[in-house]
């Protein structure tokens, strides 16, 4: 499950103020998981644990799930301003025995690896430059991970991410405007009403290109324009179907409208399962075993 969003050394941010699918979330997780879990079992958070700002503000976080059966291993989410992405060895060896902190490492599960790292998909937030930065460098990390488990004799592989594999809107290229069939014309006004496009494209908080909503596309349309756009396949699908991983679980979309952001079931013999904490109203989702 991705998303448990704690807050109990910061009580100011609570997620009830969202939707009310956060009312109450910290008790369904409570529950949730002590009808699910053995203290056998393993349990991946994959991502925005705890909204505690350091080590200190999410001591009470830790000591909730802490207190919970299962062996526990965690990605970075976006949130996750405790976890110094330099600094995974430490966190690993402060909470020995108690949680994993998978990044540039793997942990076995029988005899599967789970490898992971938090990912990123375009969500207009910051350029597009920046965002190929940051892809380039989790991807790296992921390969980090896969090569980590292959090099200790792993085969089957669980790919673990906080953001979804794929991307929902895309920058308005012009070889995106030219694969959807745009005019010259049709394709400069797009780029002239960059706030009015970002609003009729369901709108993504800051908008630094104009973006075409890939996600309200028809089919067709959508493997038109799969070569131009990271849609139905990207870097992290890719090294999924290169490393012959068995599933995709990624978390990070929060309410209905995000839901289908990403990939849902089997795609090139991979598949793909979206895990947030209200998607699944705070169940864990059973992966294998
Ligand atoms: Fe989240
Ligand atoms: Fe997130």
């Amino acid at each position: 499950m991705g998303d448990p969003h704690l807050s109990f050394g910061v009580p100011d941010k609570k997620m009830d103020k969202f939707s009310k699918a956060w009312k109450g979330h910290e008790e369904k997780i409570r529950r949730n998981w002590l009808a699910m879990v053995r203290e056998s079992d393993t349990v991946v958070l994959a991502g925005d644990f705890s909204w505690g700002r350091d080590l200190e503000e999410c001591g009470p976080d830790f000591d909730f799930i802490g207190k919970l059966p299962g062996r526990k291993i965690l990605i970075r989410g976006n949130h996750d301003m405790f976890w110094d992405a330099k600094k995974t060895p430490a966190l690993n060896a402060l909470f020995e025995g108690q949680f994993f902190f998978l990044q540039d490492n793997f942990a076995a599960y029988e005899d599967y690896a789970l490898v992971g790292t938090k990912g990123i998909c375009f969500e207009n937030l910051t350029s597009f430059e920046q965002f190929r930065k940051l892809q380039k460098r989790e991807t790296e990390r992921l390969r980090t991970s896969f090569e980590a488990a292959k090099a200790a004799g792993y085969r089957k592989f669980i790919v673990f991410l906080h953001y979804p594999p794929t991307s929902s809107i895309w920058p308005a290229t012009h070889e995106l405007c030219e694969a959807l069939g745009m005019s010259r014309r049709e394709e400069a006004s797009i780029r002239r009403q960059e706030q009015e496009v970002l609003r009729q494209h369901g709108g993504r908080d800051i908008g630094h290109n104009p973006v075409i909503d890939l996600h309200a596309l028809p089919p067709a349309l959508l493997h038109q324009v799969m070569n131009v756009t990271e849609v139905l396949s990207s870097p992290f699908t890719r090294m999924a179907e290169e490393y012959g991983a068995e599933q995709v679980i990624y978390a990070h979309s929060h309410g209905k409208s995000r839901f289908h952001d990403s990939i849902h079931g089997e795609l090139r013999g991979v598949r793909y399962q979206l895990v947030s904490g209200d998607y699944l109203d705070f169940k864990p989702f059973h992966v294998i075993g």
